[in-house]
C-alpha cells in the first residue's frame, strides 16, 4: 500500500522546499521528492537556485570581486599586491563547498520538519481530488505515494539558441559557465540579460576578453532607463563589450573554439572566434515527465503549468509555484508563492504582492529595483515626481572607495505614495529592502524622508532621494 501524505511536493527548489517547511509547520504531513543529484549519487536538493544558480553564482561573484579590488582597488588604500595570481580550480572548490553547505542545511531542514524527502522523479500517476493523487516516483527513493494536495514546483532550465544544443564544453549554459576551468582568453556570451551580465562580469574582472551579443537594441530594458545608461557606462570602463540589435546568424563549435556569425544593429555580418561562448537567452519551464497528461493537467502553449493569481491548477488540490508558472524567475518569488499555497492548503490566506517583488542584478554596480519605472509611469499616463541621489555625494559611499550611481524613488505626484524605488550601485542588493517594505506599508517619499537613517551609511542615499522628490536635498 502506498504511503498516503497531506501535500506532496515535486521539487526541492526554493519554491518547493520552502512549501514543503511551510507546510509541516502548519501541522499536515508532506513528502517532497526532487531529483538533483551531486557527485557520487547523493541527492543534492535546493534545485536550480542552489545547484547552479543563485547561491553558486553569487559565490563566483564574491570571489572575482575580491580578485579586481586586489588588482584595482587595494592600491588607492596604501596596500601593495605582487603576484597576484588566481587559482581557479580552488576558486570553484569554495564554490562547491558554499553549494554542498546550503544542499546539508535544506536536507537538515527537511529532518527537522519531519518531512519525507523522496530522491528521484517524480510523476503523476493518476488519482483524483477525493481520493488522492498518486505520484509514482523513479530513481534512488522509487516507490509510489498518494497525496491529498500536491504542490508541483518542478524549475526551470536554459533555452538553447535554435539549433545549437548546450555541450557545456564550448557551448555553456549556466551549469558550464558556473564551472569554466581556467580562465578563457575570449569568452563570448548570448543575452544582455541577468546571466549574461553576471556570469559576463565573473570571467571580465578574471581576465577574459568578454563580448555580449542582445537581440535587443535596448539595454536592459525592464530597468529604469536611466540606471540601464548608468550601468551600461561602468560596464563599458571594466571592458564588456557590449552589442546591441544583434541578430545571431550561425554557431560553429569546434575542438579548441567556437565561431559566431552575426547581423549588427545596422544590418552588417560580423564574426568572432571565442574560447566560450555562454548562451543565457531566457530560460524555459521544467515540465518533462511530469505525467501531466496522465491526469489532464493543464500546461500551456508555452509549456508553463496553466495557475490561477493564488498558484491553482485547472485540478482540484493540484498547484503550482515558481519557475514553473507565469511571472518573473526569481528564488523569492518562488518561495513567496511557496509559503501563501501551503498556508492555503491549511485553510489560511496565503498572500503574494506581485507589485513588490524586488530585482537585483549582482553586478559591479549592482542593480536593484521595485515597482514601477519612469518609463512605464509615463507609458502608464501617471503623474510622479522624481528625486534621484548620487553615491558620489555619499560619505560612507566615498569611504568605500564606490562612488558609482545613484537611488532613485519615484512618488506619485497628487499623494507622494512611493510607485517605485531604483538603486545602481554599491549593495544595491540591500538597499532596495527599504524600498520594498516602504512600498509594502504605502509609505509616501516625505515618510522616508523623515526616518532618521544612520551616518554614515549607504542608506542615507535612499533618504536623500526622498528628500529630493521634494527639491530638499541636504548634501547636495
Ligand atoms: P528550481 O530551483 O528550478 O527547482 C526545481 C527542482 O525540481 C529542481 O531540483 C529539479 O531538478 C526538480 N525537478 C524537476 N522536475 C522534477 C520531477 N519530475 N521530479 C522530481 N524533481 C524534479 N533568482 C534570484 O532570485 N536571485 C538570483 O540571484 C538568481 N540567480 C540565478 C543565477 C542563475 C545562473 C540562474 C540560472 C538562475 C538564477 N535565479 C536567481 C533564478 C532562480 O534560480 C529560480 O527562479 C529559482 O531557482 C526557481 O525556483 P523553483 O523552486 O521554481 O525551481
Ligand atoms: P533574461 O531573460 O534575463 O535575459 C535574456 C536576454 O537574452 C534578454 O535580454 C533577451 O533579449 C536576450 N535574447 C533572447 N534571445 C536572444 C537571441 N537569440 N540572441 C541574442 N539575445 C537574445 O534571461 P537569462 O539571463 O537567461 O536568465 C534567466 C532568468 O534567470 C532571468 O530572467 C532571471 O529571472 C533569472 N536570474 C535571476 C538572477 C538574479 O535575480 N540576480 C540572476 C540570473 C538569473
Amino acid at each position: 500500500m502506498s504511503d498516503i501524505f497531506d501535500v506532496a511536493v515535486i521539487g526541492a527548489g526554493p519554491g518547493g522546499y520552502i512549501a514543503a517547511i511551510r507546510a509541516a509547520q502548519l501541522g499536515l504531513s508532506v513528502a517532497c521528492v526532487d531529483d538533483w543529484t551531486r557527485e557520487g549519487g547523493k541527492p543534492a536538493p535546493g534545485g536550480t537556485c542552489t545547484n547552479v544558480g543563485c547561491i553558486p553564482s553569487k559565490a563566483l561573484l564574491q570571489s572575482s570581486e575580491h580578485y579586481a579590488h586586489a588588482a584595482h582597488a587595494f592600491r588607492d588604500h596604501g596596500i601593495d599586491v605582487t603576484g597576484l595570481s588566481i587559482d581557479v580550480a580552488r576558486m570553484l572548490a569554495r564554490k562547491d563547498r558554499v553549494v554542498a553547505q546550503n544542499n546539508d542545511g535544506i536536507a537538515f531542514l527537511f529532518r527537522k520538519h519531519k518531512i519525507r524527502f523522496l530522491h528521484g522523479r517524480g510523476s503523476f500517476a493518476g488519482g483524483n481530488a477525493k481520493d488522492g493523487w498518486t505520484l509514482a516516483v523513479e530513481g534512488a527513493d522509487r516507490t509510489e505515494i498518494v497525496a491529498r494536495h500536491v504542490i508541483v514546483a518542478t524549475g526551470s532550465k536554459p533555452r538553447p539558441l535554435p539549433g545549437v544544443p548546450f555541450d557545456n564544453d564550448r557551448v555553456l549554459d549556466n551549469a558550464g559557465a558556473l564551472a569554466i576551468a581556467s580562465v578563457p582568453a575570449t569568452l563570448g556570451v548570448v543575452g544582455a540579460g541577468v546571466i549574461g551580465l553576471e556570469m559576463g562580469s565573473v570571467w571580465r574582472r578574471l581576465g577574459a576578453d568578454v563580448t555580449i551579443l542582445e537581440a535587443l537594441p535596448a539595454f536592459l530594458g525592464a530597468a529604469d532607463e536611466a540606471v540601464a545608461r548608468e550601468a551600461r557606462k561602468a560596464f563599458a570602463r571594466q571592458g564588456l563589450a557590449i552589442h546591441l540589435g544583434v541578430s545571431i546568424a550561425e554557431v560553429t563549435p569546434a575542438r579548441d573554439a567556437v565561431a559566431v556569425a552575426w547581423k549588427d544593429e545596422r544590418g552588417e555580418a560580423q564574426t568572432a572566434t571565442f574560447e566560450r561562448l555562454i548562451v543565457a537567452i531566457g530560460r524555459v519551464p521544467n515540465t518533462d515527465g511530469l505525467g501531466a497528461e496522465a491526469v489532464g493537467l493543464t500546461v500551456d502553449e508555452r509549456g508553463f503549468v496553466a495557475v490561477d493569481g493564488e498558484c491553482r491548477t485547472n485540478l482540484p488540490q493540484v498547484w503550482a509555484v515558481g519557475d514553473v508558472v507565469r511571472g518573473p524567475m526569481l528564488a523569492h518569488k518562488a518561495e513567496e508563492e511557496g509559503v501563501a499555497v501551503a498556508e492555503r492548503i491549511a485553510g489560511g490566506h496565503g498572500h503574494v504582492d506581485f507589485d513588490t517583488v524586488p530585482w537585483v542584478i549582482y553586478t559591479s554596480p549592482e542593480i536593484a529595483w521595485v515597482g514601477r519605472t519612469e518609463q512605464q509611469l509615463r507609458a502608464d499616463g501617471v503623474a510622479y515626481r522624481s528625486g534621484s541621489f548620487p553615491f558620489s555625494a555619499n560619505g560612507r559611499a566615498r569611504a568605500l572607495g564606490d562612488t558609482t550611481g545613484f537611488v532613485k524613488i519615484l512618488a506619485d505626484a497628487k499623494t507622494d505614495r512611493i510607485l517605485g524605488m531604483h538603486v545602481v550601485g554599491p549593495y544595491a542588493s540591500e538597499l532596495i529592502a527599504e524600498g520594498v517594505v516602504a512600498m509594502e506599508f504605502g509609505a509616501s517619499s516625505e515618510d522616508i524622508a523623515r526616518i532618521c537613517h544612520a551616518h554614515p551609511s549607504l542608506s542615507e542615499a535612499t533618504k536623500e532621494a526622498a528628500l529630493a522628490v521634494d527639491k530638499r536635498t541636504l548634501n547636495l
